[in-house]
């Protein structure tokens, strides 16, 4: 398909809803919260590809307990950005979590389908603990109750790029975290 300048504008020309020294202090604050509340403790960061991955490679560093990672990957929005409500697993964890220390790292908690699912899953593997982190939280538009015990910005209801997130696969590679425009993709 053909991609015209209105389906992915450069991301350049989009709002910076959190520049990357906004994101980086944000990201240092609760690498800080985590390694003090872990503190003597070792870790499994499980981070929800591909939208997390580079939350989490940040996120990671700025942890001084002894950290593991793990990806999981469920089906995702794809083009369309409204949830279909049905999450499927597409990867699992690779490493027993029994009686370890878990955290869920996820790019972005909106309906909380997602990581809803991904709780449950998780606890069946008799983690000693779980707690989830999440870049980013939209709480005006769960449809499930679920809170994040670590969050780096809570944010209306908008459509958002960069950071690792993406539109149709694309600008996840952007620094900052941008507004899409409400006519190409925004909500
Ligand atoms: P739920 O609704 O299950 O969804 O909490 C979480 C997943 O939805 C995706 N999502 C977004 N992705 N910009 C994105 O790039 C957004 O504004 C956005 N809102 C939700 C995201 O992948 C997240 O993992
Ligand atoms: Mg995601």
């Amino acid at each position: 398909m053909p991609s015209s300048p209105l389906q992915f504008p450069p991301a350049a020309s989009m709002d910076v809803l959190y520049s990357k020294t906004q994101i980086a202090e944000r990201v240092a604050a609760i690498g800080k919260q985590i390694s003090e509340d872990y503190e003597g403790q070792s870790i499994v960061l499980i981070g929800v590809l591909k939208g997390a991955a580079i939350f989490l490679a940040d996120l990671a560093r700025a942890i001084t307990v002894d950290a593991t990672f793990d990806f999981v990957a469920v089906s995702s929005y794809g083009r369309a950005r409204v949830s279909s409500g049905a999450v499927k697993l597409i990867k699992d964890i690779d490493n027993p979590i029994e009686g370890k220390h878990v955290i869920l790292v996820e790019d972005i908690l909106d309906t909380g389908l997602t990581l809803s699912y991904l709780r449950g899953l998780m606890l069946q593997h008799k983690p000693a603990s779980l707690k989830i982190a999440t870049c980013l939280d939209k709480p005006e538009r769960r449809l499930v109750p679920i809170e994040a015990d670590y969050v780096a910005f809570s944010i209306p209801n908008a459509f958002v790029i960069g950071y690792g997130m993406d539109y149709a696969e694309r600008y996840r590679n952007v620094e900052d975290i941008r507004l899409m425009p409400p006519e190409v993709g925004g909500h």
